[in-house]
C-alpha cells in the first residue's frame, strides 16, 4: 500500500520504518525539517533499539522517504497514519492542537486529491476526539462525508519505547476503531501478516481502550510499589510475596474483578484493606493508592444512590441484599449499605432476596442486621411480584433467575442495573433503563 505517516517522533518513525520493511511504500511527513532530513539521509530521528539499521535499510531500498510537504505526501498515498504528539496542557487536559492542525492540512490536501483516502489516527486521544473534533474538520476541508467519501479510523499504538520495533512485529493486540467497514479493512490490510488478535470496534471504544491500558499499567506499578514499601516496613521480602501473588492465575493475574459492576463488600476486603492501610500509616509509609480504594468503593456505591435520585420517584424496589449471590451473608454487604442510604433519604423501600429471610438470619448476621438495618423486617418482601407491584424504580443487584425473568421492559418501572444484566446491551436503548457504569 502507499502510506503517508504524519509525525516522525517515536511512534511515527517506528511505524513508518516497520511498514516500509513489510513491503509498503511509505512517505513520512514532519513539520520539523531536521527530522525530515535525517530520514532522507537514512538516519533515525529517534534513539531506539533496531530503528537505526531498519531506517538505513528501507531508505536505501526506496521504501521510505520523508518530506515536509503535506500535499505531496497525500497525493502520493492511499492511507495516512497520524502520529503527532498529544501532550498534556498545564491543567492536565489533552492538547489536541497538533491533531487539529495536521487534520486541517490533510483535509485541504485531500480536497485537491479526490478519490477515497483513509485517515488513521494513531495518536492517543480521549474518546470523542475523533468523531466530535477531527471528523468535522476533515469533512469541512474535504467537502465530503466521513465514512463515505473519506475513510476514518482510530488505531491506537501499544508499542513500548525501548522495544518498539520488536513490539511492532509482535503486538499484544491490534485495535481498529472504524467509522465504516471499508476504513477498517484498509487498516487491516496494512498489518497483514502480523500476529496478535485483531479487535474491530467503534471509534470511541478504540480511543478509550488506550486509556484503559495505560491507566491500568500505571495502577499496577503503583500498587506493586506501595505493597513493596509496606512489606519492606514490615520486614517482609516483597518480591517473594509478589512471586506467589503472580502465580495465582485464577484470582490475581486473570480477568477476575475487572468488569465494571457494583461496589465490593463482604467480611474480608474492607476489613483487610483498612488494617493494611493502618499498618502502613503506623510505619510512616505513604500508600495513597491503597488508602483510596475504600473511598473509591464508597463513591461508586453513591453513584447508585444518585441514579435513584435522578429517576425522581419515591417507591423503590431492591432485588438482592446479601453481598454475594447464593449466600445470606450481610456483613458489610454493599447492598445493605445502599438500602441504608436510601432508607435514610426517606425512600419507600421494598427488598427481595431469596437467600435472606429473617428466620434464616442467624448469629453474626442477625446481630449485623439488628444494628445496621433495624427496619429490615418491614422492608423485606416474600416474592419478586410483591416488589414489582410496589416499585417505581427497581434496583437490580442479583442474578437470581427468578428476578431476571420477571423484570419488565419499557419505561416503567425504571430499572437501575447494578450488575450489568445479561440483556443490558439491548436494554441500554430503553428509556427506563439506567446502567451503573455502562
Ligand atoms: N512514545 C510512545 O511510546 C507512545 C506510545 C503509544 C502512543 N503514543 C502516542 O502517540 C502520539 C505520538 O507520540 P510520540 O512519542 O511519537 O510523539 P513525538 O512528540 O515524539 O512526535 C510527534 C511528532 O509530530 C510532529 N508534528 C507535529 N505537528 C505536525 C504536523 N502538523 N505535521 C507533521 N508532523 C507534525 C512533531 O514535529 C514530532 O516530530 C501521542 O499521542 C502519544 O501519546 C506514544
Amino acid at each position: 500500500m502507499k502510506v503517508s505517516v504524519f509525525g516522525l517522533g517515536y511512534v511515527g518513525c517506528v511505524s513508518a520504518a516497520c511498514l516500509a520493511s513489510m513491503g509498503h511504500e511509505v512517505i513520512g511527513v514532519d513539520v520539523n525539517q531536521v527530522k525530515v532530513d535525517l530520514v532522507n539521509d537514512a538516519k533515525a530521528p529517534v534513539v531506539e533499539e533496531r530503528i537505526g539499521e531498519l531506517i538505513a535499510d528501507v531508505v536505501r531500498t526506496g521504501a521510505l522517504r520523508a518530506t515536509a510537504d503535506v500535499r505531496e505526501a497525500i497525493i502520493d498515498s492511499e492511507i495516512s497514519l497520524v502520529c503527532v504528539g498529544t501532550p498534556s496542557e498545564p491543567n492536565g487536559s489533552l492538547c489536541t492542537t497538533y491533531l487539529e492542525r495536521v487534520t486541517e492540512e490533510i483535509g485541504a490536501a485531500l480536497a485537491e486529491r479526490g478519490g477515497r483516502h483513509t485517515v488513521v489516527f494513531r495518536s492517543t486521544m480521549l474518546p470523542g476526539t475523533c468523531l466530535n473534533l477531527l471528523v468535522p474538520i476533515l469533512e469541512k476541508y474535504v467537502g465530503g462525508t466521513a465514512g463515505v467519501d473519506i475513510g476514518v479510523a482510530v488505531n491506537p499504538e501499544f508499542l513500548r519505547e525501548g522495544t518498539s520495533v520488536r513490539d511492532f512485529f509482535d503486538p499484544p493486540k491490534t485495535v481498529i476503531g472504524e467509522l465504516d467497514a471499508a476504513s477498517g479493512d484498509a487498516v487491516l490490510a496494512l498489518y497483514d501478516g502480523l500476529p496478535g488478535e485483531v479487535f474491530r470496534v467503534p471509534v470511541p471504544t478504540a480511543e478509550a481502550i488506550k486509556y484503559a491500558d495505560n491507566a491500568f499499567h500505571g495502577l499496577k506499578i503503583g500498587f506493586a510499589n506501595e505493597l513493596g514499601a509496606v512489606c519492606q516496613a514490615l520486614g517482609v521480602d516483597s518480591h517473594q510475596v509478589m512471586d506467589v501473588f503472580l502465580a495465582d492465575r485464577k484470582l490475581n493475574i486473570s480477568s477476575a474483578y475487572l468488569r465494571p459492576g457494583f461496589a465490593f463488600g463482604g467480611s474480608c476486603l474492607p476489613k483487610d484493606l483498612r488494617s493494611l492501610v493502618h499498618a502502613a500509616q503506623r510505619a510512616d509509609v505513604s500508600v495513597p493508592i491503597l488508602a483510596h480504594v475504600l473511598p473509591s468503593n464508597s463513591d461508586h456505591l453513591q453513584r447508585a444512590v444518585e441514579l435513584v435520585e435522578r429517576a425522581g420517584k419515591r417507591r423503590v424496589g431492591m432485588f438482592g441484599l446479601s453481598f454475594k449471590p447464593g449466600t445470606d451473608d450481610l456483613r458489610e454487604s454493599p447492598l445493605v449499605e445502599l438500602a441504608e442510604r436510601l432508607f435514610g433519604k426517606g425512600y419507600d423501600l421494598k427488598i427481595y432476596d431469596a437467600n435472606v429471610s429473617l428466620s434464616r438470619l442467624l448469629g453474626a448476621n442477625r446481630e449485623y442486621i439488628e444494628n445496621r438495618l433495624p427496619h429490615l423486617a418491614q422492608l423485606l418482601a416474600d416474592s419478586v411480584e410483591e416488589v414489582l407491584e410496589h416499585a417505581e424504580v427497581c434496583l437490580v443487584g442479583t442474578r437470581d433467575p427468578a428476578v431476571l425473568s420477571a423484570l419488565p421492559h419499557g419505561d416503567a418501572p425504571v430499572i437501575v442495573d447494578l450488575i450489568r444484566l445479561p440483556d443490558a446491551e439491548a436494554r441500554r436503548a430503553e428509556p427506563g433503563y439506567m446502567g451503573l457504569a455502562w
